[in-house]
Parts: structure tokens; sequence; C-alpha cells
């Protein structure tokens, strides 16, 4: 007598992924299950919602399977989705260029909130190290007036980035390059998220982050200022522009201060992320109102 096959529903699918991640505790484990069903039903997550009941079929759920074994090796879910929202927006993502992450969009508020505040018609912005795009696609997004142009060093990513421009349908003006060194234009803010780890704390990040995300994304020479000291020397002293927009790292507020003052920024602003960390700087040299 053939044994009755159990019928697997929406939902439990969603029980037995959700429980295969908590058991190896993997952090928003149920989000994550809803993610990877979704886009293994081609749906979304209202429509796991709608569906709950209903039966899945065997090709669908091979691929969802799949999806549940890649993220049990560790690789993110964005990788495995090939997209990540940031500011309400999907980004193409790949293995090869960071992840954008929810506190980077703080970087974003600061520079619209301080562009609208002194009105700047037609902003010229330059987003250095801009990895999918994320922080040049959604300024220009929200200030179509604005002429941004955005570097890396990595093709990889730059690649992604111009993927990303095309998937909104905004024009940004891609550039490879070691942070300002083959642009020559004077801007009216430099706006950055570099890599600021240092290859110590490096070492103590999840292997999750470590094994799946490029290096050159996150780390910064022995101390993780090495390349936000090099930015901020070449748009102060070097006159790039009167004021600049960075993400910094855990506990590096004072030092970044410093790095500031000593190249001729005056005015400085720190705004905390939603943890109470120190999160965004903004520099304005003395011509410059960043009140
Ligand atoms: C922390 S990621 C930020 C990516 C994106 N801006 C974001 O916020 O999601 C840093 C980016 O800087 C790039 N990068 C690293 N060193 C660089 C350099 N010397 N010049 C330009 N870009 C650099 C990396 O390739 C990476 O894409």
């Amino acid at each position: 007598v053939a044994l009755p096959t159990k019928i697997w529903t929406v939902g439990s699918l969603l029980s037995w992924a959700t429980n295969d991640f908590q058991s190896k505790n993997f952090a928003d484990a149920r989000l994550s299950s809803e993610l990877l069903l979704a886009s293994a039903l081609k749906s979304d997550r209202v429509g796991l919602y709608l569906q709950h009941d209903k039966p899945v079929e065997e090709s669908v759920r091979n691929v969802f399977r799949r999806l549940v074994e890649e993220r049990r090796r560790g690789t993110p879910v964005a990788y495995l989705l090939g997209e990540k929202e940031f500011y309400s927006m999907s980004f193409t993502v790949r293995p090869g260029v960071l992840i954008p992450r929810p506190e980077t969009e703080l970087l974003v508020d600061e520079v619209c909130g301080w562009l609208t505040e002194r009105r700047i018609q037609k902003p010229r912005i330059c987003d250095v190290g801009t990895g999918s795009g994320a922080i040049a696609v959604t300024l220009k997004n929200k200030m179509p007036e604005s002429a941004v142009t955005a570097i890396d060093i990595s093709e990889e990513a730059l690649g992604i980035a111009r993927e990303n421009a095309t998937k909104h349908g905004v024009d940004v003006e891609f550039q490879k390059g070691d942070l300002l060194d083959e642009v020559n234009a004077k801007f009216d803010c430099v706006v950055a998220n570099l890599p600021y780890i240092s290859e110590e704390e490096y070492k103590s990040l999840s292997v999750e982050v470590r094994e799946f995300e490029p290096k050159t994304a996150l780390v910064s020479g022995n101390t993780g200022l090495e390349l936000i000291e090099k930015l901020v020397a070449q748009v102060g002293r070097g006159n790039r522009s009167d004021a600049i927009f960075l993400e910094i790292g855990f506990g590096q507020e004072t030092q970044v201060r410093e790095i500031m003052n000593r190249n001729d920024f005056v005015k400085i602003k720190v705004r905390n992320d939603y943890a109470g960390v120190a999160r965004v700087v903004s520099a304005f040299k003395g011509t410059s109102d960043g009140a």
C-alpha cells in the first residue's frame, strides 16, 4: 500500500524553511523563507498569504529547496534573489558588489536634506565608491535636476551600477577610478560610503559577509580609515567640493572629526543610526552653510 505523500502547501513549506533557518541561528528566518518562496513561486510576499493553503507543485518545490540549501551554506538572501531593496527601490545585486544596507539610506537623507535647504537648483553630486549604484541612483531619482557622477574602482561593481541606473531610468555618469584621482570636476557635494573596516575587524565579521561579499568593498587598510582620509584630503585640501557626506564605521567618529578638521572642513554634523551608532558625518567648509 502506497503511503499518502505529504501535500506541501505554501504554509507548510514556509514553516519547514523557517524552522530550518532558526535551527541554524540565521537572523530573519521567517522573512528569508518568505522571500525565497515568493521568488520560487514568482510571486511576492503578499501573494504568499493569499495562497497560504495552496499545494505547491514539485518543480517550484525543487527551486525552493535549492534556494534553501544555498541559504543554509550562508549565501545572503539578496544574492539568491538577485536584488535588494534600498530606499523602496529594487537594486540588482550579485556577488562582486556590496549589498546595500538600510543605514546607508540615512546618508542619502542627509545629502537631500542639505541640498533642499540650500536650494541648490541643479546640484552636481559625486558618489565615490558607488558599488551597486544605490546612493547615486537614489539621489538622481529623488532629484532629477541633479548631475550625478559615480565612481568605483571595481569594473564589476560599475557594470551592476549601470544596470541599476537603466533599471530605474536615470542618467548617471559612471567612471572607473581610484577615489577622485581620475576626476577633475568640482562638485556641490561629494558623498561616499567607502570601505571602513580594518584588517583586524574583518576577521570578526560573520562568515556570511566574509565569504560572500567582496573584501575590496569592506576593508580599508590596517586602521579602516585609509580611504576616508585620502578622500577627505582630495575633497578638502584639493578643493573639489565645500561639502562632504560620509558613512563611517563603529567608533570612528572622533578620528573622522579630526580628519575633517585637518582638511579645512569647519562645520561638522554627525547623525546616529537606528542603533544609536554615529553613522553619517557631514562636513562643510567655512564658505558653505552646513547649519
Ligand atoms: C562599502 S561599499 C559601498 C557601496 C555602495 N556605495 C553602498 O553604499 O551600498 C564601497 C565601494 O567602494 C569601492 N572602492 C573601494 N576602494 C575604492 C577606491 N580606492 N576608489 C573607488 N572606489 C573604491 C568598492 O569597490 C565598493 O563598491
